[in-house]
């Protein structure tokens, strides 16, 4: 008979899943945290965070270059069905200069993000890559969906060091629904090239989407732990009126912070950001975050003009403050939490033990020895 994972105590599941069990019946029991075992799940995964990444909290400059996109994912406003969004594509010098601008505020890293726009060749964000490399320190993060293995290896060849691309859900019946004519396994599979390029790599999912049990959940972290992401951005499903999900009901923000909470702690030394949807669907969401798991912000430096285009859900974008005092506002809730602001790019620690290696192994093969 199959037993009911609500009868796992929820102590019994925290301890195991706190000292490494990845069992779904303790996962979603954890999932199914109520009442006072919402404080204590969200304690032990600060107390692992705190840990194994520390107080710093790492600030990633987000850039939106362009919101043309090939693509129809049904939850998204950018789906090219949708007719009524204007599209808008940042110049190569403009995304360069925005790269620096956030050099000089003080950020160490930048994601470039975009649709799966074919406008953009890759040879055009390859040089940009190149140039943010040799004029700024930023560690330089990329996601532009899904491409070819040999693209992903010119990316990583012009200098890019992380890639993202969410699963967005490891139900791969609900992911060929949401995304007609692709498939779980090719995203699967792409994470894994760009894995074994040398990328860190980042996964996530949404939370809430039509269709989703607290079964499939289970599945998105246990997918998340299989993959060894180095980053996992989890956020709310918010439906956006010009897509065929616009009638239903959006992700739960408490719902959320617990798969962060156990994200956390099945991925101890993952980067695991407070998500723009997250804070878009709860006043004080990015501060929940912070203090259920997440360690990482990514504030938005598309420029003022274009912020609201990027419109995957209603309400993002909408903070059109300055960089500079949007980086203030930031700083400041990190601070009035205790925390303090990475100064470092936020490497994943695994990947610099891997470049490492790489590097003396090169230095070795070179002839030049080492001691
Ligand atoms: N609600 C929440 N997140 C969304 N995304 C796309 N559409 C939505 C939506 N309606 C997220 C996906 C995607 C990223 C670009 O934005 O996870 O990976
Ligand atoms: Fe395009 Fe990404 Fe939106 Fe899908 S989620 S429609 S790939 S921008």
């Amino acid at each position: 008979m199959k037993t009911d994972a609500s009868s796992v105590p929820f102590d019994v599941a925290l301890e195991a899943v706190n000292a490494g069990s990845t069992s779904p019946k303790h996962i979603r029991r954890l999932l199914l945290a109520a009442g006072d075992e919402l404080a204590a799940l969200f304690e032990v995964a600060d107390v692992k965070r705190r840990q194994s990444v520390g107080d710093a909290v790492h600030l990633r400059a987000i850039i939106e270059f362009s919101s043309h996109c090939v693509r129809n994912c049904s939850y998204c406003g950018l789906r090219v069905g949708n007719k009524r969004l204007a599209r808008y594509r940042l110049s190569p010098e403009e995304i360069v200069a925005t790269a620096q601008e956030a050099e000089r505020l003080g950020y160490r890293s930048v994601v470039l993000q975009s649709g799966e726009d074919m406008g953009f060749s890759m040879e055009t964000l390859c040089d940009v890559v190149r140039e943010i490399r040799c004029h700024t320190d930023l560690a330089v993060t990329v996601s532009v969906g899904e491409r070819s293995y040999s693209e992903y290896a010119l990316l990583r060849q012009a200098g890019a060091h992380r890639y993202l691309l969410k699963h967005e859900t490891a139900d791969p019946q609900l992911y060929a629904r949401l995304h007609v004519g692709h498939r779980l396994a090719d995203r699967i599979a792409a994470l894994k090239s760009l894995r074994d390029l040398g990328f860190q790599i980042g996964s996530g999912f949404m939370v809430g989407l039509p269709g989703q049990s607290v079964d499939v959940l289970v599945a998105d972290l246990r997918l998340l732990h299989r993959l060894d992401v180095d980053m996992a951005g989890i956020g709310p499903f918010i439906a956006h009126p010009d897509t065929p999900l616009g009638q239903a009901a959006s992700g739960d923000a408490q719902l959320t912070l617990k798969c962060v909470a156990v994200a956390r702690l099945l991925l101890p030394y993952a980067h695991l950001p407070a998500t723009t949807a997250l804070g878009t669907v709860a006043v004080d969401g990015w501060a929940a975050a912070l203090q259920a798991g997440a360690n990482v912000i990514m504030p938005n430096l598309t420029p003022k003009a274009y912020r609201s285009s990027y419109a995957i859900y209603p309400g993002k974008g909408r903070n059109l403050e300055e960089p500079q005092r949007q980086r203030a506002q930031v700083v400041r809730m990190v601070t009035a939490l205790g925390r303090t602001v990475a100064q470092d790019p936020g490497h994943s620690l695994r990947w610099m033990e891997k470049s490492k290696e790489v590097f003396s192994d090169a230095y070795r093969s070179s002839g030049m020895g080492v001691s």
